[in-house]
C-alpha cells in the first residue's frame, strides 16, 4: 500500500515539476504530496529534483552586481569553506557578528511594531505589542510585511555574502522567500508546539537555507536553536521517525535514533549569525529565563514546490536603492512584488 502511495506522489509531483517549468507556478496540493514523497523516500526524491533544478537553472554573476556589505565580506575561498561546513554539519556559525546598530534598529523595531500571538498552542486571532505579552504567551511573531519596510532588512537580504553563501549552497541562483522576526516567550510552561520548540524538520522547497539572527544574548536557559547534527542528509534521516510525516517529535525519541552528542545546542550573544538547512531535524529549545528575539531569512533553490505566498511591498516603501537595483536587474527577489 505505502508502495503504490509513494508511486503515486511521484507521479503527482513529476506532473507538478512540468507544469511549474511551463507555467511558473505550482498547482494545487504539490506541497502535501511532495511532503509525502520526501517521506516515502527519506529525502532521496527532494535531492533528485533539487539536482534537476541545478543543472535547468544557472548561477548568476554576483560580482556584476552591487556590492553589499552588512555582515562581515567573505572572500570566494571562505565562502567555499564556510559552505562545506554547512553541508557537512547541517549549519554553522558565521565567524562574525551583526553590527550593534542593526541590531539595535531592529530591537527597537521589535518594541514598536504589532505582533500575531501564540499562546497555549494556539495562533491567536489578537495582534499585540511585545509589552502586553501575557504569562501564557509563547511566541511572538511580526508581520512580513512590516518587516520588509524596514531599511536595514531592505539591505540586509541583498548582503553579497549572504547571497554568495546561498548561490553556493544551493547550487544555482537563489531566489528570497521570507523574512520572519519573532520573540519566544520565557515563562515555566510546556514547550510549544505550534511555536516549533519541539524537533521537527521542514520542507520549504527542493533545497533551501535559512539565515538566523541572534538579536539578544542566546544561552542555554534563553531558547537557544537546536539541531540534530548532519540529519539535513536522506542516509543520516532516520526512515522510522520520517514515517511519522510532517509532524513534531518528542526529546525522547530523537534521543532513541541519534547519540546525544548529534544534538547541538546553539548558544551566542546577540549578533549571533547562524546558517542553517533546516530539512535536518532542529528546534528551537523553550527559553525558561530571558525573552529570545530572533530574526530569520529564507533562500530558496527555487520556487517549485514552495508553499509561502509573495511579500507584498509598496513602491513607496522600497527605501534601498541596492534592493532597487536586484530586482530591476535579477529574479532574486521575484518573490516580492511590487504594489
Ligand atoms: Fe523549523
Amino acid at each position: 500500500m505505502k508502495k503504490i502511495q509513494a508511486y503515486l506522489s511521484f507521479v503527482y509531483i513529476f506532473f507538478s515539476f512540468l507544469f511549474f517549468k511551463l507555467f511558473n507556478r505550482n498547482i494545487v496540493h504539490t506541497h502535501l504530496f511532495f511532503v509525502r514523497l520526501h517521506c516515502f523516500t527519506n529525502g532521496k526524491a527532494t535531492d533528485f529534483f533539487s539536482k534537476i533544478i541545478s543543472k535547468l537553472k544557472k548561477k548568476i554573476k554576483l560580482e556584476q552586481l552591487p556590492t553589499v556589505n552588512l555582515i562581515h565580506f567573505l572572500k570566494e575561498e571562505e565562502v567555499d569553506n564556510f559552505t562545506i561546513k554547512i553541508d557537512k554539519e547541517s549549519y554553522a556559525i558565521y565567524p562574525y557578528k551583526l553590527g550593534l546598530e542593526i541590531i539595535d534598529n531592529l530591537y527597537r523595531f521589535s518594541l514598536d511594531n504589532s505582533t500575531s500571538e501564540i499562546s497555549n498552542n494556539i495562533r491567536q486571532d489578537k495582534i499585540i505589542n511585545y509589552q502586553n505579552k501575557s504569562r501564557y504567551s509563547e511566541r511572538l511573531n511580526f508581520f512580513q510585511s512590516d518587516l520588509i519596510k524596514n531599511n536595514y532588512i531592505q539591505d540586509l537580504i541583498c548582503d553579497s555574502t549572504i547571497l554568495s553563501i546561498c548561490q553556493n549552497y544551493l547550487n544555482t541562483s537563489p531566489v528570497f522567500a521570507e523574512v520572519n522576526m519573532w520573540w519566544s516567550i520565557a515563562n515555566k510552561n510546556k514547550p510549544s508546539i505550534e511555536g516549533a520548540q519541539l524537533y521537527h524538520f521542514d520542507l520549504d522547497a527542493t533545497k533551501w537555507l535559512k539565515i538566523f539572527i541572534y538579536l539578544t544574548d542566546v544561552d542555554i536557559n534563553s531558547g537557544p536553536h537546536c539541531y540534530v547534527e548532519g540529519t539535513h542528509k536522506y542516509h543520516n534521516q532516520s526512515r522510522d521517525l520520517l514515517s511519522r510525516g510532517y509532524v513534531r517529535i518528542e526529546d525522547d525519541d530523537i534521543l532513541k535514533k541519534y547519540s546525544m552528542d548529534k544534538c547541538k545546542n546553539i548558544i551566542g550573544s546577540r549578533g549571533t549569525i547562524i546558517f542553517g538547512d533546516t530539512r535536518a531535524f532542529h528546534k528551537g529549545l523553550k527559553p525558561y529565563d530571558r525573552d529570545r528575539l530572533v530574526l530569520e531569512l529564507t533562500y530558496l533553490n527555487s520556487n517549485f514546490a514552495y508553499n509561502g505566498c509573495n511579500v507584498k511591498l509598496s513602491n513607496l516603501d522600497l527605501k534601498s536603492a541596492h534592493l532597487k537595483e536586484y530586482i530591476s536587474k535579477t529574479s532574486i527577489f521575484k518573490n516580492i512584488e511590487i504594489i
